[in-house]
């Protein structure tokens, strides 16, 4: 067998546990074995993508740069991937995609620089030969249009998601317009670049396709990131196929095509979820326009204290708990735990409502609360729970804003407006622990804060939780 065959065979083992390693990672229980899965398959793909390198007698060099790159990638990827908190992946990993996208956009402009450069040249002699240059040049642009689209949109996604920029949308005046005519001119510059491949042209689709990956992320809302992220995931998966066209390299179009298609699955799925049009997220926020500033006056705040709500619980009948970003900022996790654990041991019924993109990434709360050992009957999504608020004493908002404000029902100018969100505010009393009175990830106001069954218990969330079990503990003599 030669080593040509071998490859080809350890591509479509790769290809199998990179599907094993799908199926793994869409339930709970079977994650572990999914990760190992990928990271088997990834492993014979490198294993056999160096050894076809070494078969077709690459040079010395070639050799060293590619171990040497290997190996540096290995070291940073291991070190961010350690270092990394549960509240920081979402940024991670749209640093990542725009690391696909920037090789996309490079492995084009490496094929145009090895045939069309050089109409002369034996590889465009070759494919003339074969009537295939015309394709390869529609590769080249494809390639590095959906990369550099995947490389900009990724950046703009990292730097809202780690708050170095605003989550605000762009409104630039004719913003669709803008995004149709960026998506008219990659059309005609392709066609223009198959007949003739000049340099000029393949510069000028490779700068619309930056500035347009930069519009299409930038116009897009703080509540809709969630869907932004897993769409540059389905886009990056595309760009890595279109590499593996160019590269001709089997597992690359394989690969590119599951984490492209499933990408967009996952966020077909999220904009169901949140109840948003897919086709206006991925263009951009299309139709979507941003409601007023929200300087509107809702009237004054009730504060509470530890103390008052530790007495309000050994009262309550029934408790939900509805958990966001601020508890995994927090990690008030293992603190809630043990309050639920007390309370029903006391005989209060306590239930979780989790929200689809409560925290900063799917499936961000279960992760905590699984961790926390919180029972699993006990977390319920938000569509399994929300008729359930009218009958309940006490809910406990940990850290959560978006995920449970009412404009998203009330206010068709609020920027989350549709959005489906937990309707706390029809319990009796509502208890929001955040350390001000700053609005969620969306920058919307929160008119929760405002209604008459609400009070605020400031401080950090960990802290308030550790003082409110404190005080629950003390005032009933254990063994009631
Ligand atoms: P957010 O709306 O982000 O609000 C979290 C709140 O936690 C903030 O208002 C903050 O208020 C408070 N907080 C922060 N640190 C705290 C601490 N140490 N102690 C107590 N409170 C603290 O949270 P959410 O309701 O979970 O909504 C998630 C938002 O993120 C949505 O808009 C969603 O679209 C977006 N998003 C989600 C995802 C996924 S996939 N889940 C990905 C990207 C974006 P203070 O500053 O006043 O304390």
């Amino acid at each position: 067998m030669t080593v040509e065959t071998a490859a080809q065979a350890a591509y479509i083992v790769a290809a199998l546990l990179f599907i094993l390693a799908l199926a793994g990672l869409s339930k709970h229980e079977t994650a572990k074995a999914g990760n190992t899965f990928g990271i088997a398959g990834m492993a014979v793909a490198l294993a056999a993508t160096i050894a076809l390198a070494i078969a077709r007698e690459i040079s010395a060099t070639g050799l060293i740069l590619i171990v040497v790159a290997t190996g540096i990638g290995a070291v940073i990827g291991l070190y961010r991937a350690r270092k990394v908190e549960m509240t920081g992946m979402p940024e991670l990993i749209a640093l990542l995609h725009s690391f696909v996208g920037l090789a996309a956009v490079l492995v084009g402009w490496n094929g145009y620089l090895h045939v069309e450069a050089h109409p002369d040249g034996s590889e465009s002699l070759i494919l003339k030969n074969q009537d295939m240059l015309g394709i390869h040049s529609a590769e080249v642009v494809i390639g590095v249009f959906i990369g550099a689209v995947t490389f900009t949109g990724s950046i703009v996604a990292f730097l809202k998601l780690s708050a170095r920029i605003k989550s605000s949308p762009l409104m630039l005046p004719g913003k669709n317009l803008l995004n149709i005519g960026a998506l008219v001119a990659f059309v005609a510059l392709t066609a223009w670049f198959v007949v003739s491949p000049g340099l000029g042209l393949l510069i000028a689709a490779t700068i619309v396709a930056l500035a347009l990956g930069w519009h299409l992320v930038a116009s897009i809302g703080g509540g809709d990131m969630p869907v932004v992220v897993s769409m540059l995931n389905s886009y990056s998966g595309w760009a890595a196929a279109a590499a593996g066209f160019l590269l001709e390299n089997d597992l690359l179009i394989v690969t590119g095509a599951l984490v492209g298609s499933s990408g967009a699955y996952l966020s077909y799925i999220m904009c169901k979820a949140m109840n948003r049009s897919f086709l206006s997220v991925i263009a951009g926020g299309f139709g979507i326009e941003a409601g007023p500033a929200s300087d509107r006056d809702y009237g004054e705040h009730r504060e509470v204290d530890a103390a008052a709500v530790a007495d309000l619980l050994s009262e309550a009948d029934s408790v939900i708990i509805t958990p966001g970003y601020g508890m995994a900022v927090a990690q008030a996790q293992h603190g809630v735990a043990e309050l639920t654990r007390v309370l029903r041991e006391r005989g209060v019924t306590v239930r979780f409502g989790i929200h689809p993109v409560a925290g900063r990434l799917p499936g961000h709360m279960n992760v905590l609360l699984a961790e926390a050992r919180v029972p699993y009957d006990i977390v319920l999504e938000m569509d399994e729970i929300n008729d359930d608020f009218p009958g309940t004493s006490v809910v406990l908002v940990i850290g959560a804003n978006d995920t449970v404000n009412p404009a998203a029902t009330d206010d068709p100018a609020s920027p989350i407006a549709g959005m489906p969100v937990l309707t706390v505010w029809e319990a009796e009393n509502v208890i929001v622990f955040k350390r001000s009175m700053a609005s969620g990830y969306a920058g919307v106001q929160n008119p929760l804060f405002f209604r008459d069954n609400c009070a605020m218990l400031f401080g950090d969330a960990k802290e308030r939780v550790d003082d409110i079990l404190r005080a629950v503990t003390a005032s009933v003599p254990a063994g009631r």
